[in-house]
């Protein structure tokens, strides 16, 4: 699994500028955001088996929430609600990221309490909030179902699966869930025509004013950990608290994943709160909140024309046909 990795960047209020100007995130006539490489796909059978279990919504309490659910492929790989819908109907506590190139980031989750895909996938399935399942009924669940068990013993040659096998095979399927091909990665490239002057306008603007110092690498995000609100608070009923939560350290309060831009004109509404419905509220609200900065209605437009240059090739393939249940296959509970 590719990683990018990147000097953790701790900033103080006014230390964007400083961090720019002293060239730390970006070497000179070097961009700050490098094109996203196509997926290179070593295990085409585990990626197979992981796309299915992606798709399974058996793997839920309710038989009717499948990682697709809140990570839907044909939405940019979120669920376009402010937060999640649950089991039962539940609202989610946060807005839900999406999965698109999530192998490219540091660590998964808004205040990175998962170190890897791998680690990641386990979560939702026994999250009472989410699917409702246990580890051990999935894997009851999965063993039931005789095309499922002979799928894992050609994968991972033996009889008796388990839960890692199931996360692993999630991990390798989100893997290749890569978007290249982006009209700006064509520019980065060499091909000054991909963007329009409007566009390279935004990107300038995007650099000058020092979004990148947060915003860098393939994924522009997932480098580091930030804080929201380093210039003016950010006012919000949602009681996540970001990174402290997992450290600790209350220092690094409200501090959240950076998140990735890439497709971000398909993954509205913006925020872990899902409180800014527009890219244009977005971007409004990052210039003061982050770097005190109140942009033009004109400037605003040429980030946002920038943001979109930023939606890649999505992921095409055929809707996996999932195997069928056994009678032995224990039945789904969606009222109970
Ligand atoms: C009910 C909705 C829901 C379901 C079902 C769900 N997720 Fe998520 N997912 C979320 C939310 C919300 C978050 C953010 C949680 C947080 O950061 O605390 C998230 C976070 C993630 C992330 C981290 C992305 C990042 O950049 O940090 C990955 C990867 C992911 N989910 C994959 C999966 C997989 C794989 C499954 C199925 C096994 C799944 N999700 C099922 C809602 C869901
Ligand atoms: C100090 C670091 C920092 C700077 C500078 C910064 N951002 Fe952000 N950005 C973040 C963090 C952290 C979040 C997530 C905040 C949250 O969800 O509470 C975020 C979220 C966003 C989002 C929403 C993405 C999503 O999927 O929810 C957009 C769009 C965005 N930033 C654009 C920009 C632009 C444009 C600039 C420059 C005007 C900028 N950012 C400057 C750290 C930064």
């Amino acid at each position: 699994m590719s990683r990018f990795t990147a000097p953790r960047l701790v900033l103080g209020a006014l230390s964007v500028a400083a961090l720019l100007a002293t060239g730390a995130v970006q070497a000179k006539d070097a961009e700050p955001v490098s094109p996203i490489p196509a997926a290179k796909v070593t295990n085409p059978g585990k990626v197979e088996l992981g796309k299915k279990l992606f798709f399974d919504p058996r793997l839920s309490r309710s038989g009717f929430i499948s990682c697709n659910s809140c990570h839907n492929l044909s939405m940019g790989g979120s669920d376009n609600l402010k937060t999640s819908i649950g089991d039962k109907w539940q609202k989610g506590p946060i807005n839900s990221p999406t999965v698109l190139n999530s192998s490219l980031n540091v660590a998964q989750f808004w205040d990175g309490r998962a170190k890897d895909l791998k680690e990641q996938a386990g979560g939702p399935i026994a999250n009472p909030g989410e699917m409702a399942f246990t580890h051990d009924l999935a894997v009851d669940l999965l063993t039931s179902i005789p095309q499922y068990v002979a799928e894992f013993k050609k994968v991972f040659g033996h009889d008796k699966l388990t839960i890692d096998e199931v996360t692993q095979a999630i991990a390798a399927f989100e893997e290749t869930l890569v978007t290249p091909n982006a009209r700006f990665d064509k520019w980065l490239k060499g091909d000054k025509k991909a963007i329009n002057a409007q566009e390279l306008r935004g990107y300038q603007l995007f650099k000058s004013s020092g979004c990148v110092a947060c915003h860098n690498g393939p994924n522009l995000g997932g480098t580091s950990f930030q804080k929201m609100g380093l210039v003016e608070a950010y006012k919000t009923d949602n009681p996540a608290e970001g990174r402290s939560a997992v450290t600790g350290n209350d220092a690094e309060r409200f501090n959240f994943k950076v998140p990735t831009l890439r497709n971000v004109e398909l993954t509205y509404p913006y925020f872990h709160d899902g409180a800014a419905d527009t890219l244009t509220q977005a971007v409004d609200t990052m210039g003061r909140l982050q770097l005190g900065k109140k942009f033009t209605p004109e400037e605003n437009a040429d980030i946002v024309a920038f943001l979109k240059t930023l939606t890649g090739d999505q992921p095409k393939f055929t809707l996996p046909i999932l195997p069928p249940s056994s009678d032995k296959t224990k039945r789904p509970q969606p009222f109970e």
